[in-house]
This record gives structure tokens, sequence and C-alpha cells, in this order.
């Protein structure tokens, strides 16, 4: 009686001791069609902003588990709780800001005009009677509507897709004629398919991590470790691994 108390004791404290050095495990929300930021790789979701979440979270000793969900879904998921931090290429806009919290920035990038490689459109694609293809929730997509279908200076459609994976192939397949995305993204898609960037919209965008609004201690953590990444030279590492 006596000694299976002490050893109930012993694995309480043994149990209570592990739960206590274990390492913090946060969710991470991506989509993984904006390639080199994050896209899937034999069957495994990798890219910058995952090596950079991955490196971040070695520095400041917590673990990540990164998820694959809609773009559009990204922010309710942080709002809900069932993400707590989200790993997107996701730009820092006020209108975002209003329902959470971005990390400092780590990367900038404008928007550019993406048409099929045989096509002999400009930038003018975008204006006039021609079907735009742009991944929901984006600032591309909100800069064509804002910008071109509000004016009516493009009448065609705007086409809305989940994944921008789907936008190339359509893009591919002359189902659209033009696309609007983050740039350094259509320049690594255009290196694997028929497609060409042919114009810059510079909007001067800048990527953040983002959490919950009001998420303070994890938000101090990942400046933590982002400014730690930059001064270490892993950030450096990083650019050249997925950008040169
Ligand atoms: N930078 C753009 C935005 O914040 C596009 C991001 C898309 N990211 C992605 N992982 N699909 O709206």
């Amino acid at each position: 009686m006596k000694k299976s108390l002490i050893v109930i004791l012993v694995l309480l404290a043994v149990a209570t001791f592990s739960t206590g050095v274990m390492a913090q495990r946060y969710v991470v929300g991506t989509n993984a069609s904006f390639p080199p930021f994050e896209y899937v790789e034999d069957g495994e979701i990798v890219g910058f902003d995952i090596d950079l979440v991955k490196e971040i979270a070695k520095l400041q000793g917590f673990e990540v588990e990164v998820r694959d969900i809609s773009f559009d879904s990204l922010i309710p998921g942080l709002a809900s709780g069932s993400l707590d931090m989200v790993a997107a290429g996701m730009t820092i806009t006020a209108d975002r800001e209003k329902v959470i919290d971005f990390s400092d920035p780590y990367y900038s990038a404008n928007q550019s005009v993406l048409v099929h490689e045989e096509s002999d459109a400009n930038l003018t694609v975008l204006f006039g009677n021609h079907d735009v293809g742009v991944q929901t929730g984006t600032t591309g997509d909100t800069w064509v509507r804002d910008n071109l279908l509000e004016d009516e200076i493009l009448t065609g459609e705007l086409r809305n897709y989940d994944s921008y994976v789907f936008v190339i192939r359509d893009l591919a397949n002359g189902n659209i004629d033009a696309a609007v995305l983050d740039k350094p993204v259509a320049e690594t898609y255009s290196q694997n398919n028929p497609v060409n960037v042919v114009a810059e919209i510079i909007t001067g965008e800048e990527y953040g991590i983002a959490v919950g609004e009001g998420n303070e201690e994890l938000l101090a953590e990942i400046n933590a470790g982002l400014e730690k990444v930059k001064n270490n030279g892993t950030m450096e590492k990083l650019i050249q691994k997925y950008f040169e």
C-alpha cells in the first residue's frame, strides 16, 4: 500500500515536471500556394515563411505545427483561436490591423500582372473586357476591385480562387487573360509555368507574421526571434536559399 502510494507520487512528480518543461506548441496557419514563401513539395508544406517561423520557434523555445487552409480563412482562424499565428506572406494593412496584430515587417513586395507566355498582352490587359484571376481576400484582389472594377476600367470578370495553383492553371490553359499577384510569387511561378510577368504595380507592401488581436505575449516572442534572425545572418541565408 505504502509502496504503491510512493510510486503514484513519483509518477505524479514526473508528469508535473515534464509538462513544466514541455515547450509550448503553436498552430501556424498558412496557404501553401504561394511559392517560394509557402508551397507543397513531396506532400510537405515548405518555403521561406515556414523556415522563418521554425527558426524563430527554435530561438525562442517553442514548437510549431503548420496548417494549410484557404487564405481568406486565416484571419477568421486567428479570431476564433483555432490558429495562434499566420505566416502566409501576409501584407500588413490598416484594415487587417483592426482585427489582428502584426509582427515587425520581414519582406517587401509589390503586385504584378501575369499573362500567358504566348500572349502579347501588357499592362493594358487590366483594361476593358478581360478576365482577371486573383486569390480571394488578398491585397491583389482588393487592388483590382478598388482600382479597376469600381471605376469600370475592367469590364470583364474578376475571377476569385482559393488557391494560386488554380489561378496559374487557368492562366496557362487560357481560361483567364491575366492574374494579379505579389511579384516575387509571380516570378517564381513563371519559372516553371508558361506564364510571364508583364507589369509591376507599385503597392509598397510589407509582410508580417500575424497573431490574434491583443496577443502581446506571442507577438513579443515573434518579434524577438525575428530580430535575432535578422541579426544573426539567418535571414540572409533564407533569402539566398529561396531567391537566388
Ligand atoms: N501579400 C498578399 C496579401 O497579404 C498575398 C498573400 C497570399 N499568401 C498566401 N500564402 N497565399 O494579401
